[in-house]
């Protein structure tokens, strides 16, 4: 097949490229491994942060960006980010999505280390839901070609240029070759990496190992975030309590009753998630307990149903009322802030790739990302990128310099342990999470690095869906911890027992690139 653009997922990011290059006139393909409407995008609760509200302004939300990514924001780029928001969100409506409305105006939310209520939210906590239903169902409606149920398992590169990718089909397990001028990745993230994560099973990083394999770079991989609030019960999987609900008064206690973060920071509950997760850890140990409890009984059942009803729906149908019931949480994987290394307009280091969403590392998080900026990111870069495919020469200047040193870096071959038998995606999910999670320690992270080599020489070429994703989370398993393993110090999410503290010498990216 041939077309104009090759777009590679459908969340929000690839869906809204799709449509934005549609409507200049690009003939663009679509191909998703699931179907089109199932993405991380679609579980987005929270909600989209823009700098809207009274009182507010693009420089606030900047510097409350800034703040939270721990010296590692690329300055630039954020500008971008905050400056551009209110201009997509208006795009979004465009595109038939409705935003909750308090007294006329959009209702506005508060979140972890924002300043200020600035959070925009559809369908109360089902913002996702209602951003991928209304891009979905507008693009099957414009006739953009789709193909679901199709994995992009190998990119093509011919001449030191993105042509293409090859796409096997579930359906039947066919192979097809995708040809366009230009390859666009929105994938997404990795969250699957780790045992316990908020993340969809679709989130298995298969873009940044696309890219890695093709030559891209990667960056910022020791950098994912843990959210300190998913549902933790016995034998279900973590489904995430928004941060929202602490935006509006919850509070947090150990099982043994006491509230704990009001004595560590001056943001108590809504201190960066960084904080909170790490904060629970410790609680949890020290009660023996493998949750802390999340606490909004001082809300009426009818307002917590109309303001959250995802949220109180689900955890009614566990047998828990969020009006009289304390609810258990615990930390889970939530968002990947490393990733392909693009510009502001969407472009990687290998001529004709792009990329755009959580799949990317724009910069603007720095080494931890401020709740909902992410759904953000990819309406604002996305926006960009097809203005610098399709709307005319850009500025003079082309690829903005990196405002931050860097250290580049490879993933040494030989560096695997004795010969292994392949690895299943459990042995992968649970080695990550006890040696590469939320706590982590050189000698642990050394020790994993080596059994992680040593299961990517034993894998088989992939042939099915399965064995590709194995492989993603495999080569993202292996850029997370080397990064972590490199990074002797810490900074916004990434935690090193044996290197506590920040270190100015450390205020650069680690940049990977696959050895030619
Ligand atoms: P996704 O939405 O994940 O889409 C990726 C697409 O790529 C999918 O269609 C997938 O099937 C497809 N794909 C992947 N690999 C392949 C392949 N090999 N071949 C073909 N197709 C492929 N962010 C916020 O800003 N606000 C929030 O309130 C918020 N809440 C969140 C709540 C949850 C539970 C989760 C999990 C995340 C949340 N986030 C939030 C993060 C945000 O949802 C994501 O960062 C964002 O939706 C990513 O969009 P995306 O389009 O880049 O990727
Ligand atoms: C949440 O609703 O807590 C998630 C928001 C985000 O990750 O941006």
């Amino acid at each position: 097949m041939r077309a104009d653009l090759l777009v590679i997922g459908s969340g929000i990011a690839g869906l809204f490229v799709a449509l934005q290059a549609h409507e200049r006139g690009a003939r663009v393909l679509v191909v998703t491994k699931s179907a089109i409407d199932e993405a991380s995008t679609r579980y987005a609760q929270g909600g989209i942060s823009a700098a809207i509200g009274p009182g507010d302004s693009p420089e606030l939300h900047l510097r409350d960006t800034i703040e939270a990514g721990a010296g590692l924001v690329d300055a630039a780029a954020a500008r971008v980010l905050v400056e551009e928001a209110a201009g997509r969100i208006a795009d979004l409506g465009g595109y038939g999505v409705r935003f909750d409305e308090a007294e006329g105006e959009a209702a506005l939310g508060k979140e972890g280390a924002h300043s200020t209520r600035r959070v925009l939210r559809a369908r109360g906590d089902q913002t996702g839901l209602e951003i991928e239903l209304s891009l979905s169902s507008l693009v099957q409606r414009e006739g953009i070609t789709v193909l679901e149920h199709a994995l992009a398992e190998r990119l093509i590169v011919a001449g030191g240029r993105a042509i293409g990718a090859d796409v096997l089909c579930a359906d039947d397990g066919a192979r097809l070759r995708c040809e366009a001028d230009t390859v666009v990745l929105a994938t997404g993230g990795a969250g699957q990496v780790y045992r316990v994560t908020t993340n969809p099973p679709i989130a298995t990083g298969d873009g940044i190992a696309l890219a890695f394999r093709a030559g891209a770079e990667v960056q910022d991989m020791e950098f994912t975030q843990f959210h300190p609030t998913a549902l933790r019960l016995p034998g279900q999987p973590s489904f995430l309590i928004s941060e929202a609900v602490r935006g509006e008064g919850a509070l947090l206690f150990d099982t043994a009753g006491r509230r704990f973060m009001a004595d560590l920071d001056p943001a108590a509950e809504l201190a960066p998630r960084n904080i909170v997760a790490l904060a629970e850890l410790a609680q949890m140990r020290a009660t023996g307990s493998d949750h802390v409890l999340l606490d909004i009984t001082h809300r009426e059942a009818s307002w917590l149903a109309a303001r959250f009803p995802n949220i109180y729906r689900t955890c009614l149908a566990a047998g828990l009322d969020m009006a009289r019931d304390r609810i258990p949480v615990s930390p889970a994987a939530h968002y990947t802030m490393g990733g392909v290394r693009t510009d502001t307009w969407g472009r990687t280091t290998l001529p004709g790739l792009y990329a755009v969403g959580e799949v990317t590392c724009t910069g603007v998080h720095g080494a931890n990302r401020l709740a909902s900026n992410s759904l953000l990111e990819s309406v604002v870069f996305a926006h960009r990128l097809v203005d610098a495919l399709y709307g005319g020469p850009l500025p003079e200047g082309e690829r903005e310099p990196p405002t931050l040193s860097e250290d580049a870096c490879t993933l040494d071959a030989a560096a695997a342990g004795p010969a292994s038998k392949a690895p299943s995606r459990e042995d992968v999910r649970a080695l990550m999470w006890s040696e590469a999670g939320l706590e982590r320690e050189g000698p642990r992270l050394g020790t994993a690095a080596t059994q992680l080599a040593a299961w990517e020489r034993a894998l088989p070429d992939p042939r099915t869906r399965e064995e590709h994703e194995v492989a993603s989370l495999l080569t993202c398993g292996r850029l997370i911890t080397e990064a972590a393993l490199l990074r002797e110090e810490s900074r916004g999410a990434h935690y090193r027992r044996d290197f506590p503290e920040q270190r100015p010498e450390w205020r650069h990216r680690l940049v990977f690139r696959a050895l030619a």
